[in-house]
């Protein structure tokens, strides 16, 4: 059955127009740590309405983007309808860990960026890094982006509210925080919550899969208490 974070992604939601102001401040930091090339074969998992894809359509060989969002797959697929090398595929809402759309592809670069909060549980982000393993080839970099790591000792919206107010974006800011108090969101997450693993749970994951990765020290989106993992592919 469909969860709930999958149902409010599929449908119209408040962060369709202010997504953007995240990812403009993690795409202007993560070149710090992943360099993508015109050689480069991208995965982006989540990819949303298609903001890297966006980014870096003209700068590398090809990118894909995965989502559970028909929605947000069609608005990308048209932005991108004139790019041979841009793909979005759709991801089954209740089977979403199945990536065999993808069998056979190798990427350099993959990257999850605000996503792994909507998954169930642990063993499901397991089954998602040992998916990621198999699409990769030795020297690929995966980065884990937008980590929620403890939980949120203030109200997440006033959080979030703060952190676009620090950015500039006064009127996104506020228009986002009346929008989400008053929202599906705010309902969503008050019954469902996030998925929360520490930073313990990530590096005995790490270590079970026998991956290299390190949490990077800089903040690379606008979340400061959430973490960010650089893996590197043996
Ligand atoms: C906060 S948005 C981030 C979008 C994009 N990565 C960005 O930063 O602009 C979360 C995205 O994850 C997608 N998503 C949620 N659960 C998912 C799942 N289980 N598998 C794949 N994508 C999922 C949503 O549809 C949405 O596009």
């Amino acid at each position: 059955m469909e969860n709930n974070w999958t149902k409010f992604w599929r449908e119209k939601n408040e962060f369709d127009t202010s997504m953007d102001v995240n990812f403009n401040y993690f795409i202007s930091r993560f070149t710090r740590y992943i360099k993508p090339t015109k050689e480069s074969v991208i995965l982006d998992i989540g990819s949303g309405p298609g903001h890297l894809e966006d980014a870096y359509f003209d700068k590398v060989k090809e990118i894909h983007g995965v989502d559970i969002s028909e929605r947000y797959n069609a608005a990308a697929r048209e932005k991108h309808k004139d790019h041979p090398n841009v793909f979005f595929h759709d991801l089954s809402a209740t089977d979403y860990l199945n990536f065999s759309m993808l069998d056979g592809k190798k990427f350099d670069i993959i990257i999850v960026m605000s996503v792994l909060q909507y998954y169930k549980n642990k063993e499901e982000v397991v089954q998602l890094l040992q998916k990621m393993c198999s699409l990769t080839r030795p020297g690929s970099k995966v980065l884990l982006c937008d980590l929620i790591v403890q939980q949120s000792k203030f109200n997440e919206i006033i959080e979030i509210l703060l952190e676009y107010l620090k950015a500039g974006k006064i009127l996104v800011a506020l228009s986002l925080f009346f929008r989400l108090r008053f929202s599906r969101y705010y309902d969503v997450k008050k019954n469902n919550g996030f998925l929360i693993l520490t930073e313990q749970d990530w590096k005995h994951m790490l270590a079970q899969l026998n991956l290299k990765g390190t949490f990077i020290k800089e903040k690379l989106t606008l979340h400061k208490r959430r973490k960010n993992i650089l893996i590197t592919i043996d």
